[in-house]
């Protein structure tokens, strides 16, 4: 591929272009029927079934795919990023999340810097913290052991550890390790969200964590400062030594969490080549599951991530689970015009794994440029959204089976977190929701056609409400059980399948400033709300349906 040039201007890009339209032909009932293709659509990975035989895919699609990667020089990309270069060019950092879950004897360098021994100190700085706390040596300004915790921060630096202290907070033995112990996340600008986290919290008992990598988001600073004064307020002890005791902070900026009155040695650092959406390996996730939940577990949790970072950088493309995931990423969207995907996991214990793959999905590949800043002629990134099975067949499940083509990637365990069984059913409660993980992709493959109505004496009326097309693609991912070692895992193939798909489009996956615009309109906002509230000033300089909605807002006798 020549320097600077579009993926879309390659030969493999148009082959693929064409290669679609006889694709589009093809149904999948009929596809399924082969069983070579079913074996070889079909990878596993230490313990990870990836079942693909449900893409509106053939063996020549794969081929093209493979060369789609090759064209886009994707194991160089793949390399350079495990190799620390400056691949986040806007902001000229490297992208080196993948450092933060190395083995402690490797080296990765940056800036002519190993920065593996750096990790290993924040880790071990985690560890003593997080032991003191749970031991009750650290204690509140009265005295009382810190069995609460608070983290507030938002996007990058919420989305991820709430994901995985969720996705572990129904683990038998991360239970035990919890118990006695409560950890909340506010992340909204909303003083409702306050109310929520603080809910039946006793700021005595209550540890806060303020997480922001620049230590300016407005939502963070503004809830922190909510905090501190919920904290100061409540408990009878002088403020700084409140702050001292009962805040601590992780961030890349020392120097402001240190001026908000963190005490410097309860800053846990991390470094400008870890993005927000990327930093659930860092202090970012490890120090609220730390104290969560204890060590061994950040320990599981990171050797999950690495098994999964060994894989992506060693596999064969055809062997590779974030490749393939990515490359289906591509195929749907580019080619087969599918902007949207669901991640439909059957256990209520992912709850938040959408939200958080929503982020690092979406904000890293929902561009309009290329790294090199050209102006790309496809639509780039997806729309990715998703809820637990069962939840989601009695919601949204009617659109993907008979309205919109959405791909979906179904994750279910063998082993549930909480097994039940109640005397006189079939099956246990586990097997009750995996029937569902097990019927719902072939649902969507084969639909059911108007001679099986027929057959089944629908009458002629209801017969068009009832057809379900099928032809639907879906992956299926099934794992032993859902525990730390296996969320490090899941954590790790989102994240690269993002990467896949951004170093395939050519994207730079890992800066985000369309988020930037938004923010500094708020500013304006805020200036006006604050001169006609204490002067009564005028709303000036905003088009006249802004100004008519802020008339409506300040209006004193809504008050
Ligand atoms: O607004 C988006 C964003 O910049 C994310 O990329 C980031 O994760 C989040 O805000 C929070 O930023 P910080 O950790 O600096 O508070």
């Amino acid at each position: 591929m020549k320097k600077n040039a579009l993926i879309s201007e390659t030969f493999q890009w148009k082959d693929l272009h064409n290669h679609a339209k006889d694709v589009k032909k093809l149904h999948l009932k009929n596809l399924l029927q082969d069983p070579e293709r079913t074996d070889a659509f079909f990878a596993e990975h230490s313990g990870i079934f990836f079942d693909y035989a449900r893409q509106n895919a053939t063996k020549e699609t794969l081929k093209k795919l493979f060369a789609l990667a090759d064209a886009a020089n994707l194991t160089q990309k793949i390399q350079a990023m495990f190799a620390g270069e400056v691949i986040n060019t806007t902001e000229k950092r490297a992208v080196l999340h993948t450092a933060l879950r190395a083995n402690s004897d490797a080296v990765i360098h940056y800036n002519g810097q190993n920065v593996v021994p750096d990790v290993q100190k924040v880790l071990t700085q985690i560890a003593s913290f997080s032991e003191k706390i749970r031991n009750e040596k650290h204690l509140g300004a009265t005295g009382l052991p810190l069995t609460n915790v608070v983290a507030i921060g938002i996007g990058g630096s919420y989305l991820g550890p709430e994901f995985v202290a969720e996705a572990l907070r129904t683990a038998p033995k991360q239970i035990k390790n919890a118990s006695g112990r409560r950890l909340r996340f506010l992340a909204n600008i909303d003083p409702v969200d306050v109310t929520r986290a603080l809910d039946e919290l006793d700021p005595e008992n209550t540890l806060v964590i303020i997480i922001s990598k620049t230590f300016s988001t407005a939502e963070t600073i503004l809830n922190a400062k909510t905090v501190r004064a919920w904290l100061c307020d409540n408990i009878k002890a002088p403020n700084d030594e409140i702050v001292r005791t009962h805040m601590i902070a992780i961030s890349t900026n020392i120097k402001a969490a240190t001026s908000f009155g963190i005490h410097s040695k309860n800053i846990f650092g991390f470094w400008d080549w870890v993005g927000g959406r990327y930093s659930v390996s860092s202090a970012v996730g490890m120090l609220p599951i730390a104290l969560q939940y204890g060590m061994k577990t950040v320990h599981d949790f990171l050797a999950g991530a690495r098994d999964i970072d060994t894989h992506f950088k060693t596999a064969v493309f055809s062997e590779n689970l974030p490749v393939l995931m990515g490359l289906f990423g591509i195929w749907n969207s580019s080619f087969l015009d599918r902007p949207a995907r669901a991640i439909l996991p059957y256990t209520q214990a992912l709850h938040k794994l959408s939200p958080h793959v929503q982020q690092v999905d979406m904000e890293s590949n929902g561009k309009r440029v290329s790294s090199e800043g050209q102006l790309l002629d496809f639509q780039a990134g997806e729309i990715n959204f998703g809820e637990p099975g069962t939840n989601g067949q009695h919601s949204f499940y009617q659109l993907i089976h008979q309205g919109r083509v959405i791909p979906c990637d179904f994750i279910g365990f063998i082993k549930s977190q909480q097994e039940r069984k109640i005397e006189g059913e079939l099956v246990s409660n586990h097997d009750e929701l995996m029937a569902n993980f097990f019927a719902q992709p072939d649902a969507l493959a084969y639909g059911k056609d108007e001679a099986t109505l027929r057959k089944e004496a629908v009458s002629e009326e209801l017969i068009p409400h009832k057809v379900f097309e099928g032809n639907r693609p879906s992956s299926s991912l099934l794992l032993s059980e859902l525990n730390a070692f296996t969320i490090g895992q899941l954590l790790a193939l989102y994240e690269h399948r993002t990467a896949v798909q951004g170093f395939i489009w050519g994207l730079n996956s890992f800066d985000q400033w369309g988020v930037e615009l938004g923010k500094n309109l708020a500013k304006k906002v805020r200036s006006q709300i604050h001169k006609t509230r204490t002067k009564q000033a005028s709303i000036v300089d905003f088009n006249k349906s802004t100004t008519r909605l802020l008339q409506r807002y300040l209006d004193p006798s809504d008050r």
